[in-house]
């Protein structure tokens, strides 16, 4: 039940330890392998020309998935004309309606769950396992948002007035909402904002990472096709900073929702500062994830949560470990633990079910990773690293890599790949821990291995940090279930899939009628 006593079912996805269900998994990915996709503007459902890039996937340069046409100037301003005469119509449209398409949306990705799935394991490089789960969470996103939208903006909040006065408050959207969405997933953050915005009673321009326009236009195909009106939700695929710079610097866009990295958030945040409005950021960017795991931790457990956290999706998540803080006691055990974890870890083409980790998005971000250990050969000490079989050879892959600090400072920016660093603390130090977690201003995700209650709660209660998981992993968080999102550098703090999420998006009015 959630928190409006409303009984509500996430998406059973497929179940993969059927092996019937599996086998069609596979045949259906193999068959896909074929098929050359597209993306371009779409404005008003129409796809405009333009410059094209080719897109190829991660995991072999080879490979080339299908071709971009970025946005220019002309469907940039198109966009927003028709984003923002479509308004009006959209604002008034009964929350109802507006529930409807996307409970429509959501069965329509449902179907389609092979075919993004497909593409978004090709074009992003996630696992099977990632993919199927990105299609899970987008499908939970539309049919959440829709339900909370009809509970909390479906009818005015009436309110207490003398004799002879009503009072009433009534929410609309903002006007015309940009969002801007991140490549490492692809589907279910490109899917949530625009679910939520549109819930919310927002006409939406969406603009996708340019690594993964292929499967977000997929998506927009989609939500179109499930009745969300063309000129309600427009498209742009392309260069970031080339739209942003165009896009956010005019006076009709009312709000955007940014997912992405802390710098691109502050470069967002300023230049929305020279429009005339004060418009409304909800930014969702990076962590400087750590877990504390104290000498009454279970080992076994421990090293468990540790792997899943750090490696999966090849590192790749906001909410992925970086930083495991050892009590001595335990350290030299775990260490040693966590070397023979990442043994066993399988790299390689992520089209291949056992395959745990896939490539890195692209060449770029092994040469920052690379460039990272290669830092820390001079300042602290590389563990262990895993040898990359040859298939690895042709794509951006990095191997996973356990790497020993003595101190939180010798880490600046988010390590955004799988590369796990450990820091020994004594006992009496945990304080210094906590402090040092908060001083580095990040505040995303934090877990916490200890069968101590007052250690749990000691560490718990002071972390500035907006989701903290206790004797478990620290990523996958559900919708509705683990309301998603940090503070600090980590974002300004709404929580995706989370009940009070579209109240951001909203604004409301006071209705006082004398009678
Ligand atoms: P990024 O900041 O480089 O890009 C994010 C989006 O912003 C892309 O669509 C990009 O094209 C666009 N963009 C870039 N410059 C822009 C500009 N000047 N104006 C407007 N748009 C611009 O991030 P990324 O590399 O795509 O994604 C990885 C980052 O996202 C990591 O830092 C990760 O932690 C973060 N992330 C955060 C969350 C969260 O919920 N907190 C979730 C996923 C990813
Ligand atoms: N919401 C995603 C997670 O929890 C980022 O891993």
């Amino acid at each position: 039940r959630d928190l409006f006593g409303k009984q509500r079912q996430n998406s059973a996805g497929l179940n993969l330890a059927d092996p019937l269900q599996l086998q069609s998994l596979q045949q259906e990915l193999e068959m896909l392998a074929q098929h050359r996709w597209q993306a371009a503007p779409l404005i008003n459902g129409q796809a405009q020309s333009g410059v094209k890039y080719v897109s190829y996937s991660p995991a072999n340069r080879k490979t080339r998935l299908g071709e971009v046409t970025m946005a220019d100037h002309s469907a940039i301003q198109a966009a927003l004309d028709s984003a923002a005469a479509a308004y009006g119509e959209w604002r008034l449209c009964p929350v109802k309606k507006r529930a409807l398409y996307l409970q429509q949306a959501a069965e329509l990705l449902e179907n389609h769950h092979m075919e993004l799935a497909s593409l978004c394991i090709r074009e992003g490089g996630r696992s099977v396992k990632d993919a199927l789960n990105e299609v899970r969470e987008a499908v939970d996103f539309c049919r959440y948002y829709a339900a909370i939208a009809e509970d909390t903006f479906g009818q005015p909040i009436l309110l207490p007035g003398p004799a002879g006065e009503q009072n009433r408050l009534l929410h609309y959207g903002r006007g015309v909402f940009a969002c801007i969405s991140p490549w490492n997933f692809p589907i279910a953050i490109f899917v949530g904002q625009i679910s939520a915005a549109l819930a919310a009673g927002n006409t939406v321009i969406a603009k996708p990472a340019q690594q993964t326009s292929l499967t977000a236009m997929f998506c927009i195909q989609l939500l179109h096709q499930a009745g969300i009106p063309t000129q309600v939700l427009q498209f742009l695929p392309g260069e970031g900073a080339t739209i942003g710079k165009i896009l956010l610097s005019d006076p009709r866009i009312a709000g955007v929702a940014f997912t992405g990295s802390t710098a691109t958030a502050n470069l967002i945040n300023r230049q929305l500062s020279s429009l005339p409005a004060i418009v409304a950021l909800i930014a969702e960017t990076g962590g400087q994830n750590v877990m504390i795991a104290d000498s009454s931790a279970h080992c076994e457990q421990l090293v468990q949560d540790a792997i899943v956290s750090a490696f999966n999706s090849a590192g790749q998540r906001c909410s992925a470990l970086r930083v495991l803080y050892l009590q001595q006691d335990i350290a030299d055990k775990v260490i040693a633990m966590l070397t023979g974890a990442m043994k066993q870890l399988v790299i390689g083409d992520p089209n291949d079910y056992a395959v745990d980790i896939g490539p890195v998005i692209d060449q770029q971000a092994v040469d920052r990773l690379e460039k990272h250990v290669r830092a820390r050969r001079e300042d602290a000490e590389v563990l262990y690293q895993i040898n990359l079989p040859a298939c690895c050879a042709a794509g951006s892959f990095f191997p996973p890599t356990l790497i020993e600090l003595t101190s939180l400072n010798q880490l600046e920016e988010e390590i955004f790949g799988p590369i796990l660093h450990v820091i020994r603390y004594r006992e009496g130090e945990l304080q210094q821990v906590i402090e040092g977690v908060n001083r580095c201003g990040y505040g995303l995700t934090l877990g916490i291995q200890s069968r101590i209650q007052q250690t749990i709660d000691r560490i718990h209660r002071q972390v500035k940090v907006g989701n903290v998981y206790v004797n478990r992993n620290m990523i996958g968080a559900v919708v509705g279930v683990q309301p998603f999102g940090g503070m600090g550098l980590s974002g300004t703090g709404p929580k995706a899939g989370g009940p009070s999420y579209l109240q951001r998006f909203s604004v409301e009015q006071t209705l006082t009628v004398n009678s």
